[in-house]
């Protein structure tokens, strides 16, 4: 693992531009046709994300979020609205955006640093660089020593971290996350929290990150955006006071425990929450 003054050399770094918007989301609205019927999954959500911010979105099972991500990412344009990241409006995927998944999808027949570089080969961009800057990123993400083990020989927590390390490898500067710990078990999530804070830090990314855990928003966000149930609305965005660099002991404070109350009354009776998780519900 790496500190802070090994992160300095990376190229990744840079730092934010302070008020630069970096995600427009514009009254956007996506109704999914199915057969006859459709799906209303999102109503007019509006949002804008500054340049270096890490907000955490939480909702409701089937509300919408990941919905949105993709949306975010260009993959299908939204039946209402528009998004804009970086000034430039959302018509198709792009280079500046990375995203990790709730399950970290590593090829297991390439090697970690192999899987780091995908993007690399996918994108056709200097395959040397890329080798350079994904070693940079696995010592980043704690992986360093591990770049030629399959994906099998690491546990979830690493899996996930080369995955994150695939995210940052082409250095887009907004970073999608749409559930990334929900399978980890508590004590390696909560060691991955205090891991991308240190990795949010030193890169000077912009964070959507997509949760069901409360607490976990809590601990994570400049501003936490909270979704009402399907369809998807932003219900309120509250703004995190609590100061960085955040320890695992701060999620005692008195201002987390209210801030968390605040959230889950906020989505009181929406007891969905945390279903897709067989149940669990993470708080
Ligand atoms: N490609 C799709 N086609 C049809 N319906 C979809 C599609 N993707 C998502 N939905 C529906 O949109 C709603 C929101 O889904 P999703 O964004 O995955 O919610 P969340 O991530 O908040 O759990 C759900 O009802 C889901 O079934
Ligand atoms: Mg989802």
């Amino acid at each position: 693992m790496i500190g802070t003054s090994g992160a300095q050399t990376l190229s990744l770094e840079r730092s934010p531009e302070t008020g630069r918007i970096a995600l427009t989301v514009d009254d956007v609205s996506m109704i999914f046709a199915r057969g006859n019927t459709s799906v209303h999954a999102l109503d007019r959500i509006s949002l804008e994300v500054r340049d270096g911010e890490f907000i955490a979105v939480v909702g409701p099972s089937g509300c919408g979020k990941s919905t949105l991500l993709k949306l975010v990412t260009g993959l299908r344009p939204p039946t209402g609205g528009r998004l804009i990241v970086y000034g430039r409006e959302v018509t198709r995927p792009r280079g500046d955006v990375g995203i990790v998944f709730q399950s970290p999808v590593l090829l297991p027949w390439r090697t970690i640093l192999e899987n780091v570089t995908l993007p690399i080969d996918v994108l056709k961009l200097d395959a040397a660089r890329g080798r350079e800057r994904a070693r940079e990123l696995l010592a980043l993400v704690g992986l360093a020593g591990f770049e030629k083990s399959y994906p099998n020989e690491l546990s979830g927590g690493m899996q996930q971290r080369a995955a994150i390390a695939r995210a940052l490898v082409y250095d887009a500067p907004l970073l999608l996350m749409d559930e990334p710990f929900g399978a980890l078990d508590a004590m390696t999530r909560e060691q991955m929290n205090l891991e991308l804070q240190r990795i949010w830090s030193a890169s000077g990314k912009t964070v959507v990150f997509i949760t069901h855990s409360i607490p976990e928003a809590v601990f994570l966000a400049d501003r936490i955006v909270v979704m009402s149930a399907r369809p998807g609305r932003v219900l309120r965005t509250l703004d995190n006071p609590l100061p960085r660099m955040r320890s695992l002991d701060d999620m005692l404070h008195p201002e987390f425990g209210m801030l968390v109350r605040e959230i889950r009354g906020l989505l009181g009776g929406h007891v969905a929450v945390g279903e897709s998780h067989g149940g669990r519900v993470d708080w």
